[in-house]
C-alpha cells in the first residue's frame, strides 16, 4: 500500500466552525491533502484558504453526492493515494408521515443513505486498487432510534449504519476499515448556534457536543491498526437522555 501522497475526501462541508469543515482541518494538519467536497464553492474555497492559511493542503472539489458521475469524478480526482473517505453529508428533514410528499422522503433517502453507497462504493474500488484505505460516515441520534416527527431522517439514517456495517463485514478481508460516528445530540458549531439560536440557548454549552470531540472520535477511528479495529464510535454530552 503506498501512503507517499495520502489524501483524505470529506464531502459534506458546510461553513468553516461546522463538523465537516473540522474534519478536513484536522487531516490536513495531520499531512493528508484533504479534497473538501460539497455544493457550495465559496464555502469550500474558504476552507481551503484556512486549511493553507495554516499550511495544510487541500483543494475544492463541488459534487453532490447523490449525482452518481460527480461521486465517480470525486473519488477518480483522489486517484491510487486515497487513505480516508468521509461520508459527512446528512441534513434533517423534520415532518410528519401522514403529510409528507413521496419525493421528500425519497429524497432523504437519496441525501442520507444512496449518496453514502455512491462514495463508499468509489472509494472501495479505489482502495482495493491500493490494497486498504478508511471510510467513515457520519451518523446521528437518528441512526440508533425513531422519533416522531423525524421518520424520514431516522429511517435514512440508519440505513446508512447498517449498511456501513455491511460494507465494513464485507471489505474488512481487502484491508479496508468502514467506521461510522453516531453524533447522538446537537453539534456546538455554525448551524445550530447560527440557524437555530434559541435551541442553542436553551440547551447551552454543556448541552451541545464538542466538534472537537467528535473529530477525535474520526481520528481515533482512523488510526486504529489492522488487529485492532472498532465499527462504532458514539459522542454524547453528560447531559444526554438516550
Ligand atoms: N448539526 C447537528 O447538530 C448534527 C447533530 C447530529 C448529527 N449531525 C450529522 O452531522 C453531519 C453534518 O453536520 P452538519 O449538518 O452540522 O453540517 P456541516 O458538517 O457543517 O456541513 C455539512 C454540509 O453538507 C453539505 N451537503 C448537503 N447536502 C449535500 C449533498 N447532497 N452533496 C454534497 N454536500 C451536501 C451542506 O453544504 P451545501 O448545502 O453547501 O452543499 C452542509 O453544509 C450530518 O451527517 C448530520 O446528520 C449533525
Amino acid at each position: 500500500m503506498s501512503n507517499a501522497n495520502p489524501k483524505a475526501i470529506v464531502i459534506g462541508v458546510g461553513p468553516d466552525r461546522g463538523l465537516g469543515a473540522q474534519l478536513c482541518h484536522r487531516f490536513a494538519g495531520e499531512g493528508l491533502h484533504v479534497l473538501v467536497a460539497g455544493r457550495t464553492k465559496e464555502t469550500l474555497d474558504e476552507v481551503v484558504a484556512n486549511i493553507q492559511k495554516a499550511g495544510g493542503s487541500a483543494e475544492t472539489v463541488v459534487c453532490d453526492a447523490t449525482d452518481e458521475p460527480s461521486v465517480r469524478s470525486l473519488v477518480e480526482r483522489a486517484g491510487d493515494d486515497l487513505d480516508l473517505a468521509i461520508y459527512n453529508v446528512g441534513n434533517n428533514t423534520p415532518g410528519r408521515i401522514d403529510d409528507m410528499d413521496a419525493s421528500y422522503f425519497e429524497n432523504a433517502w437519496r441525501i442520507c443513505c444512496f449518496g453514502g453507497f455512491l462514495f463508499g462504493r468509489e472509494a472501495i474500488h479505489a482502495m482495493k486498487q491500493r490494497g486498504g484505505g478508511h471510510i467513515l460516515y457520519t451518523g446521528a441520534s437518528a441512526s440508533m432510534r425513531g422519533r416522531p416527527g423525524f421518520g424520514a431522517f431516522n429511517s435514512s439514517k440508519a440505513a446508512l449504519r447498517i449498511m456501513a456495517m455491511a460494507m465494513a463485514k464485507e471489505y474488512g478481508p481487502d484491508g479496508i476499515h468502514v467506521g461510522h460516528v453516531v453524533v447522538d445530540g446537537a453539534i456546538r458549531g455554525e448551524k445550530v448556534m447560527d440557524k437555530f439560536p434559541e435551541y442553542a440557548e436553551k440547551l447551552g454549552e454543556d448541552g451541545m457536543i464538542n466538534i472537537e470531540g467528535i473529530v477525535d472520535a474520526f481520528a481515533y477511528l482512523y488510526h486504529q491498526p489492522r488487529n485492532a479495529w472498532s465499527f462504532e464510535v458514539d459522542v454524547r454530552t453528560s447531559l444526554e437522555t438516550w
